[in-house]
């Protein structure tokens, strides 16, 4: 979940090794350090918290050199202080981890008896011991001090050295966390996500697990887990370098819930020909060969996940299944070979989902990927791919994502469903017309933000929210707490609507806001009745419903925001936006670093 980077050129590197950790910071941004070769010695610098503080340090205290590796860090082992920041530096060593070593402390122990003294309380610094002694005890040569440490590592990681004496080498490895090459003029890269190499180099190839890579600034040499030279695919990246701007928004998670339409046309426009009504899709399993379907994702994607298995047995009428990626793999579930594994994920690079995927690679060929980030190793490792076409996300809160993760699945439902002949030609039709109505309605939606952002000062001076929604808009009522939890810092709770008089509804009074979701339809009155519940407890109810809904539940608040009617089917995506601006304009009101909240990261490549 870490951050890194490497180069070696002809060039000096400080500069574009920084520029390189700004397009990686999403990854984590706890403390961020570089260190070079200069002059045959390592020099390193590092500071705790932004990247900025590390950028003025070093403007501070300039370093130099042609070769050097970098890193963001998103603490795992040890507190995000100094010390425990990467690189990590011995005499002759310094590294750079993303990733967890989990038999660290036998490795530890055993060096400490040695007599070795440890900076750190981090499981990187014992890889930079165990590749020090290799070198100064036992005199092997980088690559092989690398490559007889990592034999002896359990766990995940992507690894890049330099050494001391040696200013055009960097020996790189991964197993688990990914790692991808950039090719240049006189200089290569190395970074743990291509997309940051695109502002160096189009040319890039990614390690397959066990890898092992030399870079020199005129040459790249790759090895397997044998020691066995081997080539790799090298491929071109079309996708633009990530775009920093925020334009004319404060923050990227603004920018990004308001470019909501334009986003929701493209992703509708790679998938929907609107002219002639007619989907054209990547190709993918055959529906009537698929018994069930089981879809996997964390976090936000999972609730996405679990929106779309409301829609695959409803609307497809297929055995569905949502499952959290951390859980799935470790219970032992049943996978067979005619089930369909749909893996859902905007980084497609998260530990969990890939574990989960890799697993489920042993029951089944059905593996489909649906993912922001084409080139991911979920992508990469799946079979068959639907992008969501949302764009970089920069945000850690996910928003654009999300919501074309669920445009992406809903067209796969409406697929599915008309293969198996669910539903009428003209059902289908009236689907695909309501899809293309979305950027209409985001647009009509979005110019009522102010409104949005009157109702959340029914938060102020609460500790805690609830969201309630019912059917399917259960996920969203979740994915609108996690999106307030995650922003904000407000404790909040999604429940579906049923649920609460189980238990949750001990904790109503005249203090605790709740967002309930609530347009017409067949389950409206069950939900009514369940917060006129709250309301008899004088919970302070912000309901989100339609023209119907809202004529119908005038005696229950006065806090009513009215969404724009569309089919039942398609609420959870119109139902989420309003919930995404409310988590943003809390974060505003409350000063909450919005892009970047505290002890997250963007990509969650740690199990
Ligand atoms: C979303 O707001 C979160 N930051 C988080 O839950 C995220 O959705 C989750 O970590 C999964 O990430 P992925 O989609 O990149 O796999």
């Amino acid at each position: 979940m870490c951050g890194i980077i490497g180069i070696v050129s002809k060039n000096q590197v400080v500069d574009r090794l920084i520029d390189g950790l700004e397009r990686l910071e999403y990854r984590g941004y706890d403390s961020a350090g570089i260190a070079t070769i200069s002059s045959s010695e390592i020099v390193h610098s590092k500071s705790t918290g932004k990247l900025v503080s590390l950028k003025n340090k070093i403007k501070q205290n300039p370093i130099d050199g042609h070769v050097g590796i970098g890193h963001t860090r998103w603490a795992t082992h040890g507190e995000p202080i100094e010390v425990n920041a990467h690189p990590h530096v011995t005499k002759n060593v310094a590294v750079v981890h993303n990733g967890i070593i989990e038999n660290f402390a036998e490795f530890k122990n055993g060096l400490l008896e040695k007599g070795i003294i440890f900076n750190s309380q981090t499981d990187t610094e014992v890889i930079a011991r165990l590749v020090e002694e290799k070198i100064s005890m036992e005199k092997c040569g980088p690559l092989e001090a690398v490559r007889l440490t990592i034999e002896k590592l359990r766990g995940s990681f992507a690894l890049c050295f330099i050494f001391k004496g040696l200013e055009n080498l960097i020996v790189v490895t991964r197993r688990g966390s990914p790692l991808a090459l950039g090719f240049g003029d006189g200089e290569n890269f190395v970074s743990s996500d291509a997309l940051s190499l695109s502002i160096f180099s189009r040319k890039v190839c990614y390690l397959e697990e066990g890898d092992l890579a030399t870079l020199t600034s005129d040459e790249v040499k790759i090895y397997d887990s044998f020691g066995n030279s081997v080539f790799r695919d090298t491929q071109i990246l079309f996708t633009d370098p990530i775009n920093l701007s925020k334009g004319q928004y404060k923050h990227f998670m603004e920018k990004e819930i308001f470019e909501q339409p334009e986003v929701i046309s493209q992703v509708l426009g790679y998938y929907l020909n609107a002219f002639e009504g007619t989907l054209s899709l990547p190709s993918l399993p055959q529906s009537t060969e698929i018994q069930r379907i089981i879809l996997i994702g964390c976090g936000t994607a999972f609730y996405s996940c679990l929106a779309a298995k409301y829609w695959f047995e409803s609307l497809s009428g297929i055995t569905t299944h949502a499952e959290l990626a951390s859980e799935f793999r470790y219970r032992s579930p049943v996978v067979r070979k005619d089930d369909l594994l749909i893996f859902v994920s905007q980084s497609g690079e998260t530990a969990d989902t890939i574990g989960a995927l890799r697993f489920a690679k042993k029951y089944t060929k059905n593996i489909l990927a649906v993912v922001n980030v084409e080139q991911s190793s979920i992508a990469r490792e799946s079979n068959w791919v639907f992008p969501t076409k949302a764009g970089p996300e920069i945000g850690v809160a996910s928003t654009k994502a999300f919501i074309c993760q669920l445009i992406v699945l809903k067209i796969l439902n409406i697929k599915f469903a008309s293969d198996l002949s669910k539903i009428s030609v003209k059902n289908r039709s009236n689907l695909l017309n309501g899809l293309l109505e979305l950027p209409r309605l985001y647009a009509e939606i979005l110019s009522q933000n102010e409104n949005i952002k009157k109702l959340c000062k029914k938060f102020i001076g609460s500790n805690s929210v609830l969201y309630l929604g019912r059917d399917v808009l259960y996920p969203i009522a979740l994915e609108g707490a996690l999106k307030l939890k995650e922003i904000s810092y407000l404790h909040a709770e999604g429940y579906a609507s049923g649920e609460l008089k189980h238990g949750p509804i001990a904790l109503i009074d005249e203090s605790m806001p709740l967002v309930a979701l609530n347009p017409w339809s067949k389950v409206f009155e069950k939900t009514l009745s369940n917060l006129e519940e709250v309301k008899a407890r004088r919970g302070k109810i912000i309901l989100f419903t339609d023209k119907k809904g809202k004529e119908l539940s005038k005696d229950l608040t006065k806090s009513i925001f009215q969404l724009p009617s569309c089919s039942e089917l398609l609420t959870p995506i119109l139902y989420s936006l309003p919930l995404q601006l409310i988590a943003y304009y809390t974060a505003l009101d409350k000063g909450t670093d919005v892009d970047q909240p505290r002890n997250l990261a963007k990509s969650v490549t740690v199990e």
